[in-house]
């Protein structure tokens, strides 16, 4: 018998500071900084973000939604025996968040680990953990994105400090006879490196370089639409299914012209586009398993359907998994 892997269970948490863009707009007016809920909705479709307190990281969102998560399976802490954390913004340099985040659920042994792929982070974590299933390394794993953005912004630039937020979601992902995750295509580039970093890091006890994000947004913007149209034709062919077999397409969610021209590329209805990007910015790893379980327990997305997930960002890193929920 062949063994596959199923999400059972989505969590989610959003730090309860909630952010609109007139209240951004009026605290980077008092530093200079001119933008207005107008620019910011008409581009990118955000309304609103959440931030996190200084003293809350990613492990402590990332618990919250894991326990969330495995409420809504069925679980204890105690049956998982893998955890990976999708972050670009881990609690510390090293260890990885993912143990930190183990140690927070009262849980030790299992494998732990953090992947970093920016905003593809979920996509690759759940591919990686959809593999160590089928292979049988593990049965029972907690796939989690989570991020601070907030603590890389550089708030004197425009371009970019408006469009990120901070949250974390999380899958619960089980070994299973039939299948949950069907297909999965990931791709990177390391060429356009430039195109969206940090350009920072440590050495010898301080800060070297930039340790603050950097985007060129219209070479972003150019990349991914065509690099995600690519990666949904791509798992649509590995798993023998058409545009018509999707019920939910829930992409990276950064900007609302990218994910509806994603949309369009694929012939769907506006409908089956699951939007959170107006609500939370964008959270980077945590963007994707914060939007499916936003669907999941609003009561769009219902076992049996097929969903299509796309992440891109930082790396230049693109890719898609489509599942039947
Ligand atoms: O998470 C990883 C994936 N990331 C993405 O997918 C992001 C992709 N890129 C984007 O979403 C868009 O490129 C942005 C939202 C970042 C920018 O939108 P755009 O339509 O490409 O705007 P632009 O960069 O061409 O800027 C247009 C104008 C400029 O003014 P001028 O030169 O035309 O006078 C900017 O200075 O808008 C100005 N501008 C702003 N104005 C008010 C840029 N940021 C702001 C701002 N408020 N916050």
């Amino acid at each position: 018998m062949s063994r596959y892997s199923r999400i059972t269970g989505t969590g989610s948490f959003l730090p309860p500071k909630r952010v609109t863009n007139a209240e951004l707009a009026t605290q980077l007016a008092a530093n200079g900084i001119e933008t207005s809920d107008e620019w910011i909705v008409e581009r990118t479709g955000i309304r609103a973000r959440h931030f996190a307190e200084p003293d809350v990281g990613s492990s402590e969102l990332g618990v919250h939604a894991a326990r969330r998560a495995l409420e809504a399976a069925g679980r204890q802490p105690s049956d998982i025996d893998l955890i990976i954390v999708a972050t670009s913004t881990p609690d510390m340099v090293f260890p990885s968040t993912a143990t930190i985040l183990q140690n927070k659920l009262g849980i030790a042994g299992c494998p732990a680990f953090d992947v970093q792929a920016v905003c593809s982070g979920f996509v690759y974590a759940l591919t990686v953990a959809d593999a160590m299933i089928r292979t049988g390394t593990a049965s029972r794993a907690l796939v989690i994105g989570s991020e601070v953005f907030s603590r890389i912004l550089d708030w004197t630039d425009r371009t970019t400090c408006v469009l990120f937020g901070d949250g974390a979601g999380a899958v619960v992902l089980e070994a299973s006879d039939t299948p949950g995750l069907l297909a999965s295509d990931l791709h990177a580039d390391g060429k356009h490196v430039e195109i969206l970093c940090v350009p920072g890091g440590v050495s010898g006890g301080k800060v070297h370089g930039n340790p603050l994000l950097r985007m060129d947004g219209q070479a972003v913007f150019k990349l991914a639409v065509g690099v995600l149209d690519q990666a949904a034709r791509a798992v649509l062919k590995k798993a023998e299914r058409t545009e018509a077999d999707i019920d939910w397409l829930i992409p990276h969610q950064a900007n609302i012209r990218i994910m509806q021209g994603t949309a369009r590329k694929l012939k769907l209805p506006a409908d089956k586009l699951v939007v959170t990007v107006d609500q939370h910015g964008n959270t980077s790893a945590a963007s994707i398993p914060l939007a499916l379980d936003v669907a999941v327990r609003s009561g769009k997305v219902r076992q049996g359907d097929t969903v299509m997930l796309e992440g891109v960002g930082g790396g230049f890193t693109w890719g898609a998994v489509l599942l039947d929920f």
